[in-house]
């Protein structure tokens, strides 16, 4: 009897209108177009202006680009996985909202936060409930409204990050398609250098924490760098090795839009070609754990069925990993 895998059988996207690009961040805060595209790579990224919208918005609007695409009945769908490191509320999953505002009116929701490798955990959990037969439909979304946790006066951060959502939908496959092998990490000692430090339960709100900025995300760069460098390549090395994938085997590296440097770094330990490795992070920056089905959605056209695609990310907290995944369908 052949191994009931997960695969990736349909995907969505959706980006908001605003660009706000380099040129505009220059007059913004102290900085420039040359060190912005030298540093990271990107040249623009999306923002969504309403003040009265969250994440759930761009989360659905991903989902339902994912139902018009394929033709699904949203009523099929068994669980709605919501990876987002900026839920609408606190406290009340976004996941949930989600779920009851694209008509998956029989599923269960939730919501998973590991920062930049949401999406990438979200996968690992899908595919899990999937091989157990648990579930038949398992619809992952990675959204961040990242504008809503950013200082606008801060020059090293509010130049990385963009909003921005994508969706995949996992199903079982007797093909042997779909989720092959994954190797996911995480160490604690991460979270001094990249965080938001209060409105949690160890610093709660106070007129105080909002005086001193401590609801924007704070990143000691350099250090993130140093440590996204090393682990997102010895993950991505270390999956090949262990299911014998040579860099021709490889047709597709999926990488976390952190930093150009960080992917360069990564695709040249795996020894993969450039033609090979999924890039936007020009068009939208950092959008957290909306990069990987952006990247997905954006390329979905170029993949071929049963082609090697590697993902993998490195985010906060800190977390990061990477999964070898077998690709489901022509488009
Ligand atoms: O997705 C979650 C994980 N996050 C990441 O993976 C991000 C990892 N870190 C990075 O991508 C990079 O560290 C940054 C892009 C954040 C920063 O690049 P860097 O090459 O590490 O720059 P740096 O922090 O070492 O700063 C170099 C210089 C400094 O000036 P001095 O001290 O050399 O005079 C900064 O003050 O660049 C200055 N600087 C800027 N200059 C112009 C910092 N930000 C800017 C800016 N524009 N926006």
């Amino acid at each position: 009897m052949s191994k009931t895998t997960a695969a990736i059988t349909a995907v969505g996207a959706y980006v908001p209108e605003f660009v706000l690009s380099n040129k505009i961040l220059e007059t913004m805060v102290d900085t420039n177009d040359e060190w912005i595209t030298s540093r990271t790579g990107i040249k623009e990224r999306r923002i969504l202006k309403d003040a009265d919208k969250g994440t759930s918005y761009l989360a659905i609007k991903a989902a339902q680009n994912l139902i018009d695409k394929s033709g699904i009945d949203p009523a099929e769908i068994d669980l709605l996985i919501m990876a987002t490191a900026t839920p609408d509320l606190p406290v009340a999953a976004t996941g949930v909202y989600v779920a009851s505002q694209i008509g998956a009116v029989n599923a269960f929701a939730y919501d998973l936060q590991a920062a930049c490798s949401s999406f990438l955990y979200g996968m690992s959990t899908a595919a899990a409930y999937i091989e157990s037969g648990r579930y038949k439909k398992v619809l992952v979304i990675g959204a961040d409204k990242m504008s809503s946790i950013i200082d606008y006066t801060d020059r090293t951060t509010c130049i990385i990050f963009g909003d921005g959502a994508g969706a995949a939908l996992f199903e079982p496959n007797e093909e042997g398609l779909g989720l092959q092998d994954e190797i996911l990490r995480s160490d604690g000692a991460g979270r001094e250098f990249l965080k938001i430090s209060a409105g949690g339960s160890l610093i709660p709100a106070t007129a105080q924490t909002v005086a001193d900025k401590q609801h924007y995300v704070f990143q000691d760069g350099k250090t993130v760098f140093k440590f996204a460098v090393t682990n997102m390549a010895d993950v991505s090395a270390k999956i090949m090795e262990r299911n014998n994938l040579s860099n021709e085997d490889v047709n597709w590296l999926v990488p976390h839009q952190a930093n150009r440097r960080i992917i360069d770094a990564t695709s040249s330990r795996m020894g993969i070609d450039d033609s090979k490795v999924l890039m936007n992070i020009h068009r939208y920056g950092n959008t957290t754990s909306a990069t990987l089905p952006l990247l997905l959605s954006d390329f979905e056209k170029q993949f071929k069925k049963g082609d090697n695609l590697i993902f993998a990310s490195f985010g906060g907290g800190f977390t990061w990993g990477s999964i070898y995944l077998k690709w489901a369908y022509n488009s």
